[in-house]
C-alpha cells in the first residue's frame, strides 16, 4: 500500500493529538505532534529568559535547540529538548500561556517547519498542528480539520491536565483556549486555517473511537494505489 501523509489541523483541545496518535498506531505510521515542538521551544525560551522582542536573541536561542521524539515503553511518543524528556513540562499552563506568542515568530516557524518536513521525508506519517495541511505539507494526501464546542474542549483539556496531576479551574482553561484561538488564527505567519481540500470533522458529539475510525477509513481509501488501466 502507498505510504501517505495525514495532516490533522484544528483548534486546541479538539482531540487532534489523541486522534493522530491512535491513527498512527493503527496504521503503523510515525506520529508527530508539531504543537509539542512549539511547546518545547517555548519552554527553552522561558528557561533561558529569551526576550521575544529581540530577534537576534531569538535566533541565537533557536540555534541551541534540538527537539527529538522517542517512543516510551508504553508505546507513547515523548518529546525531548536537547536530550532531556520534557513531555510533562511542556503541557503545563506556564508554557500554554506563552506558546502562541512564541509560535507566531517567523524564525521559530521556519526552523520548526524545516524539521517537520525532515521528519516526514519517507511519508507514512500522521502530523497534527495548525498549519500542516496549509503550509508544512500542502501536498498531504489526507487533510483533516477538527473543531468542537468551547465548553467540550475546555472539559477535555481539564481532564487531560488532571491526568498529569495539574488541577486548573475551567474558567482559566476557557480563557487560555480563547486567547490561543484568537492569536493562532490572526497571526501573520501561517495562521490557523482550514485548507480548501481538508475534510472538516466536528468532534463535539463524537467519541475518540469514532473519530479515529472515520480518519482510518478515509486514509485507507487514499492508501490503496489506483489500479493501472487494463491494456
Ligand atoms: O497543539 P497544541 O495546543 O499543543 O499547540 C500549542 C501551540 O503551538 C498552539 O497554541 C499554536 C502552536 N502551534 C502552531 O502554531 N503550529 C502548529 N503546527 C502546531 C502548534
Amino acid at each position: 500500500m502507498k505510504k501517505i501523509i495525514i495532516a490533522i489541523d484544528g483548534y486546541s483541545a479538539c482531540g487532534k493529538s489523541t486522534t493522530a496518535r491512535e491513527v498512527a498506531k493503527e496504521l503503523n505510521y510515525k506520529y508527530i505532534d508539531s504543537g509539542a515542538m512549539y511547546r518545547a521551544v517555548t519552554l527553552s525560551f522561558l528557561q533561558r529568559h529569551v526576550a521575544l522582542t529581540n530577534p537576534k536573541e531569538v535566533d541565537r536561542a533557536l540555534l541551541g535547540i534540538r527537539i527529538t521524539f522517542l517512543v516510551n515503553s508504553k508505546g507513547i511518543t515523548e518529546t525531548y529538548l536537547n536530550g532531556i524528556n520534557v513531555e510533562k513540562e511542556i503541557r503545563k499552563m506556564n508554557v500554554s500561556e506563552k506558546v502562541s506568542q512564541v509560535s507566531a515568530l517567523r524564525t521559530v516557524r521556519l526552523a520548526m517547519v524545516e524539521q517537520q518536513r525532515k521528519l516526514a521525508k519517507e511519508r507514512g506519517v500522521v502530523m497534527d498542528g495548525r498549519d500542516i495541511g496549509t503550509v508544512v505539507f500542502p501536498d498531504a494526501e489526507l487533510k483533516i480539520f477538527l473543531t468542537a464546542d468551547m465548553l467540550v474542549r475546555a472539559f477535555r483539556r481539564q481532564k487531560e491536565l488532571l491526568e498529569r496531576d495539574d488541577l486548573v479551574d475551567i474558567d482559566t482553561i476557557i480563557s487560555n483556549l480563547q486567547q490561543r484561538d484568537e492569536m493562532d488564527s490572526n497571526r501573520t505567519e501561517s495562521p490557523l486555517r482550514k485548507a480548501p481540500d481538508a475534510i472538516g470533522i466536528d468532534t463535539t458529539q463524537i467519541s475518540i473511537d469514532e473519530q479515529v475510525d472515520e480518519v482510518i477509513r478515509m486514509a485507507l481509501t487514499k492508501m490503496i494505489r489506483p489500479l493501472k488501466p487494463q491494456a
